[in-house]
């Protein structure tokens, strides 16, 4: 489904990200996991096309994504769940979701709304919040909402594009236990429907529960991958955590 091959990115002539190569399966979930500062952003933004890679090139399916700008990647289907949530403040969950639905990957959002029955997109939206589990408070305005559900509509919006893949940079940061638990449980249902996801989580226990393979980045550099638990007991993964990224004697 996705494959990222040999990128390297520079900042101002530190390199954030060196020479790193993965591949996401179709239908599976993938973790990109490292200490904070490793480049799992700077990767997932060299996906989305807003950072562009001094080497290395990314594939959508056998499309590669080079020289295409974030909007013709999110038409492909490389969709987007950022950290820090958004939402129209003045629409209600229902009509955010419905929004983003309209824009389909039809052509001019404008257009769009014209071509589909606003019905229909309200329903489809309808489903989504069901699927995340945010259907009872559709007719709520955003701002009115604990972060927890904030964070369920962001995917859920971002889910309304039908995405190929399904980019998540930290989707369970700021959440309770609980809240992160359920949001988790939520991606593996969002998996059972046939989604690809790329997961960036610094919540290990969930990640280990619901990821399938598991990417490790320590420095821009991978240093592991594979199935999660042989991942974690890995010495080399295990003293990145423990070093904070600074590597200690490995
Ligand atoms: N726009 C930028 N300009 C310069 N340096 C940057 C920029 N963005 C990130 N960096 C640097 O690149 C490195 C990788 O950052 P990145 O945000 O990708 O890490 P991360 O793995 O997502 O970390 P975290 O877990 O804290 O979100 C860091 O050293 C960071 O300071
Ligand atoms: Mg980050």
């Amino acid at each position: 489904m996705l494959q990222v091959n040999n990128v390297t990115v520079v900042y101002g002539g530190v390199t954030a990200v060196m020479d790193v190569s993965f591949k996401v399966k179709d239908a599976e979930v993938m973790g990109l996991i490292g200490p904070n500062g490793a480049g799992k952003t700077t990767l997932m933004r060299v996906i989305t096309g807003t950072v562009k890679p001094v080497q290395g090139t990314v594939f959508l399916e056998s499309t590669p994504l080079e020289g295409k700008p974030p909007h013709k990647r999110i038409r492909l289907g490389i969709g987007l769940s950022q950290q820090i949530v958004h939402p129209f403040k003045s629409m209600t969950v229902l009509e955010n979701v419905a929004f983003v639905a309209g824009h389909g990957k039809t052509g001019h959002p404008v257009m769009s709304v014209f071509r589909h029955s606003r019905a229909k997109e309200k329903q489809k939206a309808m489903e989504i919040l069901h699927v995340l589990g945010i259907d009872k408070v559709a007719e709520a305005k955003p701002e009115n909402l604990p972060l927890g559900y904030l964070k369920r509509l962001e995917v859920a919006r971002a889910i309304a594009l039908e995405p190929k893949i399904l980019l998540l940079d930290e989707p369970l940061a700021g959440l309770n236990q609980l809240e992160a638990r359920q949001l988790a449980d939520k991606l593996l249902e969002l998996n059972q429907l046939g989604h690809t996801i790329l997961l960036i989580e610094h919540n290990l226990g969930e990640v280990i529960r619901i990821c399938d393979q598991l990417v490790v980045i320590d420095n821009g550099m991978k240093i592991g991958q594979g199935e999660p638990h042989k991942v974690m007991d890995d010495a080399v993964v295990r003293s990145a955590y423990l070093g904070e990224g600074h590597h200690a004697a490995s």
